[in-house]
């Protein structure tokens, strides 16, 4: 079991050492088996790396550039953040797809970065609502997959989050069995390209985790812990995540 948070575009410094520290606090003990990320801004990871040194808890970022080095203003290679400490790099969130141009070629270079740094990538996909209607979930998401990981020869170091876009950030959730659904199709899809090691990928849930409907989803034999947005910037809420995943383990 994985439960990593996503911070999003919030918190002030403060605010982040503070989170940062409550969950560090409030997984040391209960956590058993349970791998515990968060992913603050950029800005924040050296302070969070530091604040949660010791713990459990490993740092990731919420995005990679796709180059590893030159004239690319603005973006932060993978290199540098796992010189920073990082763990974790979110790939292809269903944010930087729609939002800012992230397409499967991009998304594929950016897990290419991480990987080769080191880094452990959570490629991203998911369908929107208008394919869903469409009967086309199956379809969307296993084409992200082929892209997405394009250029991975092993799924050692990979991670999965499937994150229904109309479950992010909307207070609906997709239900245990349509998350199951979807992710028995992400785990034979897989299979089918990588062998047996599919067995052992992580497969995270996004999109509206609570604390209320955590255990219910980790439940499901194919959700292997969750991508939590909204409810990782309360540490009580975090953590009462985090131990739905020790629940659902044990
Ligand atoms: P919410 O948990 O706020 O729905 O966000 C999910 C998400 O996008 C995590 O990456």
């Amino acid at each position: 079991m994985l439960v990593v948070g996503n911070w999003k575009l919030n918190t002030t410094q403060a605010e982040a050492v503070s989170l940062a520290a409550d969950v560090a606090r409030g997984v040391s003990d209960a956590n058993s088996g349970v791998g515990v990320g968060i992913c603050p801004p950029y800005v924040w990871l050296e302070a969070v790396v530091e604040r949660t040194a010791g713990s459990p808890v490993r740092v990731g970022a919420q995005n990679v550039a796709a180059q590893d080095g030159g004239a690319y203003t603005g973006e932060v290679s993978a290199a540098m953040l796992a010189e920073v400490g990082c763990t974790y790099a979110i790939v292809g969130h269903s944010e930087r797809r729609a939002l800012f141009g992230d397409t499967d070629e991009v998304v594929a270079a950016k897990v290419s970065q991480a990987l080769a740094n080191g880094l452990t990538p959570i490629v991203c996909v998911g369908e929107t609502l208008d394919e869903r209607k469409a009967g086309r979930v199956e379809d969307v998401v296993t084409g992200q997959l082929a892209g997405s990981l394009a250029g991975v020869e092993s799924l050692e170091r990979i991670v999965v989050a499937y994150e229904p876009v109309w479950a992010i950030g909307t207070g609906e959730t997709a239900t245990p069995d349509q998350a199951q659904d979807v992710h028995a199709t992400i785990r034979s899809w897989l299979r089918d390209r990588f062998g047996a090691s599919a067995a052992q990928t992580p497969l995270l849930y996004g999109g509206s985790v609570k604390p209320a409907n955590a255990l219910e989803l980790f439940r499901q034999p194919d959700v292997d812990g969750g991508l939590v947005g909204g409810a990782s910037l309360d540490a009580e809420s975090f953590v009462a995540i985090v131990h739905a995943a020790a629940d659902a383990e044990g």
